[in-house]
């Protein structure tokens, strides 16, 4: 049988995902109680970064190592991947050895193309287009904190990245509707935003699209990769900040999400990261309960 994939949100079904976002909590649970799991006893993950990194990282290597497991991490610059060998390649020999496959990576078709050629199942931990697995953390987060998404109003404030472009993805899975503030030029992709059309909408005034919301959600303005546009974004962005005054908009139980790293004093004001709707730090750790979930998944093709 082939291998399943995790490349965006849409490798999975409504229902397999709903799933998923369940076992993450209770893994978050059992792992707080301090029970021991090992349903990936010498399992092995590769962890394929040809960008930076902190959670990712950690929430990958340490949820192996919690499940029973392990996992490599290989860099560009001292594997064959960075001498030119092929994806393809990398992708037949790599998955001959190892249980699942990691990867952030800059072009969408990177990922696309390992993964056509593995054995094993290939998971997008970012490429410019999407970050589905920063959404089953985000979906767990708002689950834990307020219970079904489904019918509520998230607001994207901010660049139609792929991080928006992942929300998107979401939008239609969890059933919420994602209002999208973005500057014009910084727009999600277009044929995502047809695709979409009928959960997203587009504004160009951060206040209307934050107005009743149940999230607020933002990301840096320049992302990796996009360094020496960091000036002119700045520019471009500067009215599309998360603040005090734009979460008074929202509705009265609204949370703030954000993926991190952030910028203070450029996506969020300072005192955001501290606000009582603010939920980054549950995100982020939920990368990790998430992602062991995921793994369990894939792996194993059960969730138990
Ligand atoms: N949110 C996220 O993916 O963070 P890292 O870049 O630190 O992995
Ligand atoms: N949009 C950001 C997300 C980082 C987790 C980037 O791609 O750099």
């Amino acid at each position: 049988m082939a291998a399943r994939h995790f490349l965006t949100l849409d490798d999975m079904t409504a229902s397999e995902l709903d799933s998923l976002v369940n076992h993450a909590s209770k893994l978050r649970t059992e792992w707080r109680e301090g029970k021991v799991r090992d349903s990936l006893k010498n399992r092995v993950l590769s962890m394929i970064f040809e960008k930076s990194s902190t959670r990712t990282r950690v929430s990958f290597e340490a949820g192996m190592a919690q499940l029973g497991g392990s996992a490599m991490f290989l860099s560009p610059r001292d594997t064959q991947l960075g001498r030119g060998e092929p994806i393809e390649d990398s992708a037949i020999v790599i998955s001959s050895m190892v249980d699942a496959v990691m990867i952030r990576t800059f072009a969408h078709e990177t990922v696309e193309r390992f993964a056509q050629a593995s054995r094993v199942p290939v998971i997008n931990a970012l490429t410019d287009d999407f970050h589905p697995c920063q959404l089953l953390a985000d979906m767990q987060t708002y689950r834990e904190h307020r219970g079904s998404i489904k019918g509520a109003t998230v607001a994207w404030i901010g660049d139609g990245n792929n991080m928006c472009h992942s929300y998107m993805n979401a939008a239609a899975q969890f059933g919420f509707h994602l209002n999208v503030a973005c500057p014009e030029g910084y727009e999600p992709d277009p044929a995502l935003m047809d695709k979409h059309s009928s959960r997203v909408t587009l504004y160009r005034e951060p206040a209307e699209a934050a107005r009743n919301a149940n999230v607020l959600v933002t990301d840096v303005w320049a992302s990796m990769g996009q360094e020496e546009e960091q000036k002119a974004r700045e520019q471009a962005f500067k009215r599309f900040q998360i603040n005090r005054e734009l979460m008074q908009l929202a509705d009265k139980d609204v949370l703030f999400m954000h993926c991190l790293p952030a910028h203070r004093g450029e996506e969020i004001s300072h005192d955001m990261m501290e606000h009582p709707g603010s939920v980054v730090w549950d995100e982020a750790e939920n990368r990790l309960h998430a992602q062991k979930a995921l793994l369990e998944f894939l792996i194993l093709g059960t969730l138990d």
